[in-house]
């Protein structure tokens, strides 16, 4: 199979170099921008690369929606197979992309935009065909972790933190996606979309961790706690869905506790298998590579699609799951929440809540915001 990647960057890069010695794959061309088509294997124009009768499949990590959108519709109209690690192009477009490719009868896979080298999304849609999945969940951005991770274990600050996780290359161009829980909540989109054919495409939460103290690290661990950025999805009783993303405090001993660095945990409980956990690297060049990669193979052994034909965008559900919560708001504002235990100090408070639904959660921290509190929470976990 020859491959023409789109993107040279830090993936990208990764995918051309792994084509060369995987098994029944070729190098083909790649696409970059005008003036850097320095070598002969580069390409500038799209269109060169879904017209060359040689290409039999494209691998999109460029990022973005567009131009990536059209380019990945060209390419399975030209009859090639389409994989990508682009989370943000298949959650706002995937079901679309779908479409195109069962009807020109080509490949369209994507697990590379889930879990970085962690084969969720590629274990999802293998497990739902004998089995029920009553729940998914886990940690599905390794920039959030490493800084997480770096801010308890190594008392760094959050910029240093982040500076960090961009020079090893885990961020997205745009960090805001990853630590705005954006990132987090796509890929949690996606997982939805494999196991239940519904892809929330509304009414879903996602808190990140761009409020994050020193301070608050420093008292998550004064208590034993240590943060994670968690997604959480799953089939509501009503036969919908539900999709959140927010932070969460794991008790010593927790496996959560022990994801470090740029690591993913990556979990679902099936109704007869129980709970499973997938660990790996979730970012960085090779590691995601080697899920294009695979994704690849897969479209080579035959298991063209992750996406049923049926699948559809849902509003998510979230008003029916409950947690206690820790959050740090200005004391003036403390009324806002039903406390279980207060502690404050200069102006501070740093509150235990009563348990309370995701959604109202959500909507009280938005309402505080809007009235000039700054606000950082996570879930208890139990
Ligand atoms: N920025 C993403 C992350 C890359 O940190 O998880 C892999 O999807």
């Amino acid at each position: 199979m020859k491959v023409a990647v789109l993107g040279f960057g830090t993936v990208g890069v990764g995918v051309f170099e792994m084509l060369k010695n995987a098994e029944g794959m070729e190098q083909g061309t790649v696409l970059v921008r005008p003036g850097k088509n320095d070598t002969a294997f580069k390409r500038t124009s799209i269109e060169e690369i879904v017209n060359d009768p040689e290409i039999d499949a494209v691998a999109e990590v460029m990022g973005g929606i567009e131009p990536a959108f059209s380019y990945a519709a060209a390419a399975l109209r030209a009859g090639k197979h389409f994989v990508t690690s682009n989370k943000a192009l298949v959650a706002a477009k995937g079901i679309e992309l779908s479409k195109i490719a069962y009807e020109n009868n080509v490949g369209f896979l994507f697990s590379a935009a889930c879990g970085g080298a962690v084969p969720y999304l590629h274990n999802l849609s293998i497990a739902r065909e004998s089995d029920e999945i009553i729940s998914l969940s886990g940690i599905l951005n390794g920039t959030t972790n490493y800084m997480l991770d770096s801010m308890q274990r190594l008392g760094l600050e959050y910029e240093d933190a982040l500076r960090d996780a961009q020079r090893l290359g885990y961020a997205e161009a745009d960090p805001t996606a990853d630590v705005s829980g954006m990132d987090a909540l796509r890929k949690i989109m996606l997982a939805c979309a494999v196991s239940y054919d519904m892809l929330p495409a509304e009414g879903l939460l996602n808190e990140g961790i761009e409020n994050i103290s020193s301070q608050d690290v420093k008292h998550f661990m004064s208590k034993g706690y240590t943060c994670r950025l968690m997604v959480n999805g799953g089939k509501t009783e009503n036969g919908g869905v539900y999709a959140y993303v927010e932070p969460v405090l794991f008790p010593e001993g927790a496996p959560e506790c022990s994801v470090l660095q740029n690591f993913n945990m990556a979990c679902y409980e099936g109704r007869n298998s129980g709970r499973i956990s997938l660990m790996g690297q979730g970012a960085g060049r090779y590691p995601t590579a080697s899920a294009v990669l695979r994704d690849l193979s897969g479209i080579a052994s035959g298991r063209m699609y992750m996406l049923r034909k049926e699948c559809r965008a849902v509003k998510a559900e979230n008003d029916k799951y409950f947690h206690r919560y820790y959050i740090r708001l200005p004391e003036k504002m403390s009324a806002c929440v039903a406390a279980e235990s207060v502690e404050t100090e200069n102006g501070i408070a740093r509150i235990i809540t009563k348990s309370m639904s995701v959604l109202e959660m959500h909507e009280t921290v938005k309402k505080i915001r809007e009235d000039g509190g700054e606000v950082f929470f996570a879930a208890i976990g139990e």
